[in-house]
């Protein structure tokens, strides 16, 4: 009896280790050391266990015999399974086995473009000043992106922002200005608007030009608007954008749609990394000035009744010197790790 329990006891373990020895292999040689060590002819574990059958009682025999067969066949199939799985390259031995211990991966987080930050940043100030943001098409006419801006086609202006021609008369308009003259068509004054929107030029792409590019415009058209609500509104939003301490500079400047014109530069103080503080260099932000009265005539406003101004700078400029980027190419080729950067700015 006592021979007999003892017997299924070493059957049992032997099919638990036997079990174990096959969940840890990885590859197939070690898969047939199991097979050899367990269910091998001569020398297995279990034909030796067989084999002390003949000392056991003829009544016993056939009770160890079952077992010994039940766990001869259990192994024989998780060795075929375990075969199946190394084969398939579905390799589930504890190496393999998923590291619950890991921490856990983040989830990927996209980041908004510095262009689009700092578009948003100018739109918003200019809201806080009474001015509605408004967008125009990219494809437009001869007439909108130069006749009715006061620019004649033969005009050297028309000609150096000669841009990508499209068919049936359309181009591809070389500054956002056209839309002022779209939303004074529309509506009558008062008028306050901002403009943001792609553009595009003849510019060969290289660290400070781009082919394709981003503008803001701004256009502001009222009765008894002077030069003074000019100079005051470009300051408030510099001082708002820029910081307090900013100063502002109009230099006397040209173009065909402004009268007169300016260009318009900022100096600011900016805190160094241990605390000083510096002034910068004056750079140059926008250009601007007094709608010119033909530009008012060709909407069909009175310019002896009305006035305004009107601005346009470049939003990637922007981008560039408030963040210290130094090559414009880095906002259009999209490499992840420089734009990784404007996920908490
Ligand atoms: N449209 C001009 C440019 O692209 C900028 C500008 C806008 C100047 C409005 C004056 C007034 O260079």
């Amino acid at each position: 009896m006592g021979d007999v329990d003892g017997l299924i006891h070493e059957l049992k373990e032997l099919e638990s280790r036997a079990l174990k020895a096959l969940g840890d292999v990885s590859d197939p040689d070690g898969l047939e050391a199991v097979r050899v060590e367990y269910l091998g002819r001569k020398e297995g574990r279990i034909s030796q266990i067989l084999r002390r059958l003949g000392a056991l009682p003829g009544t016993e025999r056939p009770t160890v015999g079952q077992e010994a067969n039940r766990v001869k066949g259990v192994l024989q199939e998780a060795l075929d399974a375990r075969r199946r799985e190394l084969e398939a390259g579905r390799d589930s031995g504890p190496e393999a086995r998923a590291d619950l211990t890991l921490p856990g991966r983040s989830p990927w987080v996209g980041a908004r473009h510095p262009i689009t930050w700092v578009v948003d940043e100018i739109c918003q100030i200019f809201r806080g000043l009474g001015f509605s943001r408004v967008r125009g098409p990219e494809a437009e006419t001869e007439w909108y992106n130069f006749v009715a801006l006061n620019t004649p086609l033969d005009h050297p202006a028309a000609d150096e922002q000669d841009t990508l021609y499209l068919q049936g008369g359309h181009l591809l308009r070389s500054h956002t200005s056209p839309v002022q003259v779209r939303t004074m068509e529309r509506f009558d004054p008062p008028v306050r608007i901002v403009v943001p929107g792609m553009v595009y030029r003849r510019d060969t792409y290289d660290a400070t030009h781009a082919p394709a590019f981003h503008q803001i415009e701004g256009l502001a058209v009222d009765e008894g608007i002077t030069f003074v609500d000019f100079k005051a509104t470009l300051a408030e939003f510099s001082r708002r954008f820029w910081g307090p301490d900013t100063q502002v500079r109009f230099r006397p400047s040209f173009f065909p749609f402004t009268e007169p014109s300016a260009e318009v530069d900022v100096k600011r103080v900016v805190t160094l990394p241990d605390g000083t503080r510096e002034e910068s260099d004056w750079l140059e932000i926008m250009g601007a000035g007094m709608v010119d009265p033909a530009v008012l005539e060709n909407v069909g406003y009175d310019p002896e009744r009305f006035t305004g101004f009107a601005f346009g700078m470049g939003p990637g400029r922007i981008a560039m010197l408030k963040y210290g980027i130094p090559d414009i190419r880095l906002f259009y080729d999209g490499d992840v790790r420089f734009h990784r950067q404007f996920r908490h700015v």
